[in-house]
């Protein structure tokens, strides 16, 4: 790493606690900020891992309010949900806390008020949406009307997600309140915005010139809003959730949650580090890098750092890695639509294989471009990559080992120059996986720690030690020797990727790790995370710099990754047992066959609203017609007598009615909705003095009236109590 720094402050975008983590989630910015930290702590640099919940916002609200709970109830639930998950996938975070905490209502009102004194805020008075019946100003996304670009009657006040577009308030057709129901009135109402136009040229050098070196995604977001003009963002919202406005006479308004939500990653570094945390906020020799999704783009390199810059003396981010989406059996992962793998369940149904989820995740991350997640590929990821190559050498080496040396690490007896031209072959994989991680390209990374297992596998095929053991026992003593040391390089170089496989290597091969240490106990007493003999804990972190070095086991650091020995003959190794469990075809079958139900379910959903909305279809009203024009229609009562089908039709029948007048035939097309016993005996209105008409051979007298609705339905028009026939109707 540069010798310009440190330490480093690694953080990931906070989630919104409205929802659990999906695997959308974790490929954006979780594994990699995780794998990322992993690595750094392994060279022994110092970071600190920062995430938490986001907690405000008008999402969480809405559902609260769908849900007839309180906002605190809804972020309560999620945020427990969402930090077991992660945890649960090994992401150790050294704090995840919650923007709803003390810490950071206090931090995030200072920041403001800060600004607000220096007056690096303006103020702008604009009319907004106000609903009347709730009696207050609506956020955009509380505002729902027809989207002018489409027709969907269902789109929100800043998006239509049927099309897609991003619309204003005042683009919607009709537009009315979510939370009422009621109508909206336009009234004044006055926010403090953050006047980003004034930062515009600052960004622009320390953007596009000085940060060249960010991901191509990220810069050409960055140009592309830095070329189309910034403009001031409001930083202040009419919402009751979230942190009050600290100014007098703003009752009633809260943070916008975007202003809020980054400073979070500062009140949980402050939280953690109660007495040290200027230092990774402030020190010029800390390098900050946020991992995020490629819609929080713009906030994090662009609204944040100007919120930064304004306050004075905070650090700026060194970079930014942003991944592209993840897609899900080819479809956009969606919250709503239940269209996600969710981490809480995979980590219930799939215990003991979250490796398995890391390493499809970074092997297959949307790194450059939106990728697809397939059960099928999860699969065959397992199989045919970390059950094959990875799981089948260290099992073979180890296996062998036990079977020939009583398990302990055999002499070099009888050297080939094959030996040390494989384990040579690892310093460019490790050369390589450094230089990709460093520079943000984790599933190239990946694939350099992949090889390892592959030039074992390789090597252990050729030289088939199986064999030779048959009558060269001294060079099976070297070829096993040499797997050995392949092992080991495997169980430092996973250990980013999958470090529940890595401990579990390094405990059949009975090693450590210096793993780094890491500030989950804050500033205060060292974590627990030591090796004790016969509890099978790996040495995972150095709490405080100690080291517990235990007698008898060896301790793998970084730079051994590729030595020539890592092991040494003599040393015992530990039980063996399968890094990785074949993945049959009926688990991922299972997991299709889920998400085909789900698929089919939602289609029936879009489908039967889809005929609700056509049944709610109101046809505009026809040409106007004068008091004598309607006068003429001679429009009565009177009540059917038969009804028949009429022969080779589906829709009509033959009645004949009572008019009161007269009896007679009316061929009517309701067939569809009435079936003749039912009509017989009703009483219907029926227009008499229409012309007749011949139908199907039959003459027809008048015609029933008829109420019909968008989708087609009918029904007959009928007093509302029985009236002798004949009586008249207008
Ligand atoms: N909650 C946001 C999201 O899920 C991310 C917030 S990142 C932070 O998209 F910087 F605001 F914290
Ligand atoms: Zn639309």
């Amino acid at each position: 790493m540069s010798k310009k720094f440190n330490r480093t402050l690694v953080t990931c975008a906070l989630p919104y606690a409205n929802g659990p983590i999906h695997i959308g989630h974790l490929a954006g910015a979780y594994i990699p900020g995780d794998i990322y930290v992993r690595y750094l702590r392994l060279r022994g640099e110092d970071v600190v891992f920062v995430c938490g919940s986001d907690e405000h916002g008008v999402p969480i609200t809405i559902k609260a309010r769908e849900q007839g709970v309180t906002p605190q109830d809804i972020v309560d639930k999620y945020h427990k949900i969402m930090k077991d998950a992660f945890s649960g996938l090994g992401i150790n975070f050294d704090i995840y806390s919650r923007t709803s905490s003390k810490v950071h209502e206090e931090h995030s009102s200072a920041f403001f008020r800060k600004l607000y004194d220096e007056g690096k805020f303006i103020t702008k008075t604009s009319s907004q949406y106000y609903d009347v019946e709730a009696k207050t100003f609506l956020a955009d996304r509380y505002i729902e009307g027809t989207c002018p670009k489409c027709g969907n009657p269902h789109a929100y006040g800043d998006q239509c997600e049927k099309c897609g577009s991003t619309l204003s308030p005042e683009e919607l057709i009709d537009p009315h309140s979510r939370l009422s129901g009621g109508t909206l009135e336009k009234r004044d109402t006055t926010h403090w915005y953050l006047p980003l136009d004034k930062y515009e040229p600052w960004l622009r050098e320390w953007i596009l010139e000085d940060h060249k070196e960010w991901k191509s995604n990220v810069y050409g977001q960055c140009k592309s809003w830095l070329d189309n003009g910034l403009q001031p963002r409001a930083v202040s919202r009419d919402l009751d959730w979230g942190v009050p406005v600290p100014v007098e006479g703003a009752e009633g308004k809260v943070l916008y949650v975007w202003f809020d939500a980054p400073i979070g990653y500062i009140s949980n570094t402050k939280e953690l580090l109660p007495e040290s945390w200027e230092k990774w906020w402030k020190g010029k020799d800390t390098r900050l890098v946020h991992f995020i999704g490629k819609d929080n783009i713009v906030f994090h390199c662009i609204v944040f750092p100007s919120m930064l810059k304004a306050y004075g003396d905070y650090i700026l981010p060194d970079n930014v890695p942003s991944n592209e989406f993840l897609n899900l059996e080819g479809d956009k992962i969606s919250t709503s639509r239940n269209w996600a793998v969710w981490v809480n369940e995979f980590e219930e149904q799939f215990p003991g294989q979250e490796d398995v989820l890391r390493y499809v995740l970074c092997a297959n991350a949307p790194e450059t471009k939106d990728n697809d997640f397939t059960w099928k590929d999860f699969q065959q990821r397992n199989n045919s990559e970390l059950v094959a190559i990875f799981g089948n050498f260290v099992n073979r080496a180890v296996v062998l080992t036990q079977k020939y040396f009583g398990g302990v690490v055999p002499q070099n007896l009888k050297p080939e120059p094959i030996d040390s031209e494989t384990l040579a072959e690892i310093v460019p994989c490790k050369e390589a996986l450094e230089k990709y991680i460093e520079t943000y390209h984790f599933r190239e990374a990946l694939k350099e720690a992949m090889n390892i297992a592959r030039i074992g596998n390789k090597y252990i095929s050729d030289a088939e030690p199986w064999k030779v053991a048959k009558t060269d026992m001294d060079r099976t003593a070297s070829i096993l020797y040499t797997c050995l040391q392949i092992c080991a390089d495997l169980a430092i170089a996973f250990e980013p990727f999958t470090p529940f496989s890595a401990e579990k290597l390094r405990k059949i091969l009975r090693v450590a790790i210096d793993a780094g240490q890491d500030h989950r106990s804050g500033e205060g007493a060292p974590t627990e995370n030591f090796f004790k003999p016969g509890e099978g804990k790996a040495v995972h972190t150095r709490p405080f710099g100690k080291m517990l070095v235990v007698p008898g086991i060896p301790l793998l650091t970084w730079n051994m990754l590729g030595a020539s020995e890592i092991l040494a003959p003599g040393h015992k190794l530990g039980e063996s047992e399968l890094l990785f469990q074949k993945m049959e075809d009926s688990v991922v079958d299972a997991q299709i066959a889920r998400l085909e139900a789900i698929k089919k379910a939602n289609e029936a959903a879009a489908k039967a609203k889809e005929a609700e909305e056509a049944a709610k279809k109101v046809e505009p009203q026809k040409e106007e017609v004068t008091f004598d024009d309607f006068g003429r229609m001679d429009i009565r009562t009177a009540t059917v007598l038969e009804a028949e089908r009429v022969p080779k039709t589906d829709k009509l029948l033959k009645l004949r009615i009572d008019t009161g007048i007269d009896e007679r035939t009316i061929v009517s097309g309701i067939a569809e909705f009435y079936t003749p016993e039912q009509m017989v005996g009703k009483q219907i209105v029926i227009l008499a003095n229409l012309a007749p008409r011949t139908i199907r051979g039959i003459e027809s007298r008048g015609m029933i009236l008829m109420a019909r609705q968008g989708d087609g339905k009918m029904r007959i028009v009928t007093p509302e109590e029985a009236l002798h026939n004949g009586a008249t109707v207008g």
